[in-house]
């Protein structure tokens, strides 16, 4: 069975966008909370929760992180830049997992994979800093061999292979083509020992291919999730990206 991990930062990108000043986010008129929605959504069958702390601090904020490790069920798997600054967070936050991402003030959401390889020394750092304090590394990359066996040899944990040229190839010529690479990035990162997970730009249609990929442990999905329960609220999204994930 593959898991879902529910990347909650829309809802509190939808907050920030009428409450960018405030500082509370719970209570009163604030609205929505993603706490709330983390607990929701826990409660239809997701089997963890993203959040991406970004520097900028556009959607989550501090106080958000905190209120769901003392809240939430599952696993929190916390989205960071590889900085001291957000390492130092982490270890003191204590999360069970970080997914570690690059980070560009311009962007909408995160673009493309880390580059392992030319950020050697900072991802060893991070990596090394966790595994010590038993909290799993998840590299966020393209389906790259050398960012795979990088990775590996950087003994991190676990992958997440990047979704999102599959999810913008879907309607193009160079569908398969991206599918393939991920299916061939799956395989590679399993020969290496790698826990493979993946995510960005998966919705209810290409998931019908997405989860056919091999060796899949657990897909984050954000926008889509949080888009759909706009209108069927947010464990109805939850269930039926499960039951299409596990079709
Ligand atoms: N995985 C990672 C590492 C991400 O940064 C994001 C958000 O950009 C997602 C998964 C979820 O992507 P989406 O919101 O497109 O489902």
């Amino acid at each position: 069975m593959i898991l879902l991990g529910v990347n909650i930062d829309h809802c509190a990108t939808l907050r920030q966008a009428r409450y960018r000043q405030a500082v509370a986010t719970a209570g009163g008129a604030i609205e929505p909370d993603p706490v709330t929605l983390a607990v929701l959504a826990e409660r239809a069958g997701a089997d963890g929760i993203t959040v991406h702390l970004r520097e900028d601090r556009r959607h989550i904020q501090e106080r958000d992180v905190w209120r769901l490790r003392e809240t939430i069920a599952t696993r929190l798997n916390l989205e960071m830049a590889c900085t001291p600054a957000m390492t130092a967070f982490a270890l003191q936050l204590k999360p069970d997992s970080v997914c570690l991402v690059p980070e560009n003030r311009e962007e909408i959401t995160t673009e493309g994979g880390l580059d392992v390889v030319a950020n050697r020394d900072r991802v060893r750092a991070v990596v090394d800093a966790m595994n010590a304090a038993d909290i799993k590394t998840s590299l966020f990359i393209d389906p790259n061999e050398p960012q795979i066996e990088l990775a590996a040899q950087l003994a991190a944990p676990w992958v997440e292979l990047h979704t999102g040229s599959y999810a913008n190839a879907f309607h193009t010529s160079s569908r398969a083509k991206e599918l393939q690479r991920l299916r061939l990035g799956c395989a590679r990162a399993h020969d290496c020992g790698l826990t493979v997970n993946a995510g960005h730009g998966i919705n209810y249609v290409n998931i019908a291919e997405v989860r056919t990929l091999p060796h899949l442990h657990e897909l984050n999905i954000g926008h889509s999730i949080v888009s759909r329960a706009l209108f069927a609220g947010i464990e109805e999204a939850v269930r039926e990206m499960k039951t299409r994930m596990n079709a």
